[in-house]
């Protein structure tokens, strides 16, 4: 089974009993369709990447550690669009969870998959309660406060941002959850895998700012200039394009170069470089001059 295959199939898995139960309907109508269909899916697949090259020896805690980071990234994503945050229209090429449906049922549906991500684990105690039990304290960490997204969020609430650790909070966190997470499940440590995890999120912000400044609405599927309009700090507006480009390719060289000696370490390094391919700018699809630099590239994923 390829990745993709494995991570759609225990995402479905997890969230079987939503539909068929007696509960309210269009909650769970919300919930399906904030999960499905998905976006990149980088998070569960790094996860799992890294339990495989650590030996997968228990596929059904780390299917668990795999569904429960993207059930926290979507609800982050449904309640980042939220008017009280970005107030956005879009996302994936649809309408945001709170057009499609009332802005209650969006609260209560992003509310619903941070519980579901939770439960999912505590599932998994009975699977192996020593490393479910770290998987708990992992994500819990990396999805509150003080460095988890909820902190990260609330960033943008101060007078002062820092941005590195705006980043790393809202960013970050889950990426360093998704290494952390995938050694676990496999029986291995998860701070030796916390470089990897920083770097790839710091990286993937780096990317996701570059690509809020220079593509269009169509190509990204959710609205372009939010950071800019919302009056975000980010990298583009901190160190130009050019700069911004040259921030990401040293920090995907700093991850290749720091995975943790494994049995899979030479897979999970070509994994990281093809990852880094996709993250790597080309051309321009928005005719935008950014505030700090004249240069015009266009960003894909
Ligand atoms: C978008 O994340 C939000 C950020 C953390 C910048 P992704 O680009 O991974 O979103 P999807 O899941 O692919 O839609
Ligand atoms: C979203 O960050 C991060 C979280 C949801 C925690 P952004 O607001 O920068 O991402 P997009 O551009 O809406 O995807
Ligand atoms: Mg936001
Ligand atoms: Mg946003």
């Amino acid at each position: 089974m390829n990745l993709s295959t494995r991570i759609e199939s225990a995402i479905r898995h997890a969230t079987g009993d939503l539909k068929g139960c007696n509960g309210p309907g269009k909650l769970a109508a919300a919930i399906d369709y904030a999960l499905f269909p998905g976006g990149a899916r980088i998070r569960p697949t790094i996860c799992m990447s890294v339990a495989m090259a650590c030996g997968d020896d228990k596929p059904a805690l780390t299917n668990a550690a795999a569904v429960a980071l993207e059930m926290i990234h979507c609800a982050s994503l449904v309640h980042d669009d939220l008017p009280c945050f970005d107030n956005a229209d879009t996302r994936r090429h649809k309408p945001a969870l709170h057009k499609a449906f009332p802005q209650s049922l969006a609260v209560l549906a992003g509310d619903s998959l941070i519980i579901l991500a939770f439960e999912t684990l505590a599932k998994a105690l009975r699977q192996d309660s020593v490393r479910a039990a770290q998987l708990l304290l992992t994500l819990t960490r990396r999805s509150g406060v003080p460095v988890g997204i909820c902190a990260g969020q609330a960033w943008e609430d101060e007078d002062q941002i820092d941005l590195s650790a705006y980043h790393q909070s809202k960013t970050g966190a889950l990426f360093v959850a998704a290494t952390q997470m995938g050694a676990i499940a496999a029986g291995q440590d998860g701070e030796a895998w916390y470089d990897l995890g920083a770097l790839i999120g710091e990286a993937f912000q780096v990317a996701d700012d570059l690509r809020d400044a220079l593509n269009d609405a169509e190509t990204l599927g959710k609205p372009a200039g939010q950071d800019d309009r919302n009056g975000r700090p980010n990298a583009v507006l901190q160190l130009g394009v050019d700069g911004a480009i040259q921030r990401l390719s040293d920090t995907l060289a700093g991850a290749i170069a720091s995975i943790p000696s494994c049995p899979g370490e030479a897979t999970l390094a070509q994994v990281v470089r093809a990852y880094a391919e996709k993250l790597t700018p080309v051309e321009p699809s928005r005719t935008v001059t950014p505030l700090a630099s004249s240069s015009k590239v266009k960003v894909t994923l």
